[in-house]
């Protein structure tokens, strides 16, 4: 039978994270703050000749590649599964189908090994992944969240807590990226497409800033920006004109990235607070990257920028959230639901 009511918390437990929330299936390994392995067997070839994730081939791409990831996991990192002492899982927000292969896993390996079940919030995950890079880093801090589904600043207080000081009114940033990468023709995933488009454009068109002019505290929409990219290459077609794509991208990069960047480290300076950490699919485009780390130099602040694999999905940074919960004593119970959408708070 299953009961934990007895266990025991380590200080540096043997945790194992599973994501399965869209196109990854990921396993990764971590002894405290130490990441022991990382592996991650991805559909994203399969769903970009569709043009996007269709839930039922992740689903079953999943139930194909969960055992062995678990397997090459353990493998790289020179264990068993009687080495582990509790599994972290994506319990949401994503696919539905794609959440019940990695969990359904989860529950059975926790129960055989009678340990306990940790419940990963995807996004916060995404936050957490910035512990892998700097296994010293405590909070507070200021975080920028950009994935394809949420795009917000954070003040995060504690390793469980944190306080929404900005987000988009609409759309995420990583959403419009795969609707202008679509517009441009170009294929999915869109993001790290635009990026590569935008190397050999210059931002010369002026597309309407992310940030929203007249809201007393800043926020963001990105359905006005997507608007105006969709517009100005539909009339350039219309008018025969041949759309110089490495321009728009470029553009829309920029109008994009900019206010992301300005309010985080206005943020950060605003209520002294002298670190900021990043998190999120959009946090890997590189004009992102430089933006942030050429802005917080300027201001003084020490920047923790988590590397590139990451901040795309990955069970590493599901592993580091578990460990955050686990210390906390969050333990989820075998009767947890996957949830294909969580609110932020
Ligand atoms: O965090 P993520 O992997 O999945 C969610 O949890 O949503 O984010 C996916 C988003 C997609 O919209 C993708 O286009 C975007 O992150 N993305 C990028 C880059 N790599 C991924 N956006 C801009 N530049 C990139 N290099
Ligand atoms: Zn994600």
């Amino acid at each position: 039978m299953y009961d934990i009511s007895n266990y025991k918390i380590k200080q540096t437990p043997v945790i194992l994270g599973l994501e399965s929330s869209c196109d990854e299936t990921a396993c990764a390994i971590i002894r405290g703050r130490t990441l022991l392995s990382n592996c991650i067997i991805s559909s994203a070839a399969e769903q970009a000749k569709y043009g996007g994730v269709v839930p039922e081939i992740a689903s079953r791409a999943h139930t194909e590649a969960v055992d062995e990831v678990v397997g090459r996991a353990l493998k790289e990192a020179g264990m068993t599964v009687k080495d582990i002492d509790a599994v972290a899982v994506t319990y949401g927000a994503g696919l539905l189908g794609a959440l019940l292969v990695g969990l359904s896993f989860a529950k059975g390996l926790a129960y055989a090994l009678n340990v306990p079940l940790i419940a990963v919030n995807h996004i916060r995950g995404h936050l957490a992944a910035a512990y892998l890079d700097d296994p010293a880093l405590k909070p507070p801090f200021i975080t920028l969240l950009a994935s394809g589904g949420h795009t917000a600043i954070l003040h995060t207080q504690s390793y469980t807590q944190f306080n929404v000081l900005a987000k988009t009114l609409d759309d995420a940033a990583g959403e419009a990226f795969d609707k202008c990468a679509r517009v441009l023709g170009l294929p999915y995933p869109g993001g790290p497409n635009i990026q590569r488009a935008a190397k050999d454009g210059q931002a010369n068109i002026s597309f309407p800033s992310a940030l929203v002019k007249h809201s007393q505290s800043p926020a963001f929409s990105y359905s006005g920006l997507k608007t105006a990219v969709i517009n100005y290459c539909h009339n350039a077609a219309q008018k025969g004109m041949l759309v110089p794509a490495a321009d728009v991208a470029a553009s829309f990069q920029k109008a994009a990235v900019d206010p992301l960047v300005e309010n985080t480290v206005k943020f950060a300076l605003e209520r002294g607070v002298g670190t900021v950490t990043a998190g999120g699919g959009v946090i890997a485009n590189a004009y992102l990257r430089q933006r942030l780390t050429e802005e917080c130099q300027r201001a003084g602040l020490k920047l923790v920028l988590p590397q590139v694999k990451f901040c795309t999905d990955n069970a590493a940074m599901i592993a580091a959230e578990g460990l955050n919960k686990y210390l906390s004593g969050d333990f989820a119970p075998m009767s947890i639901n996957a949830a294909a959408q969580i609110p932020l708070q």
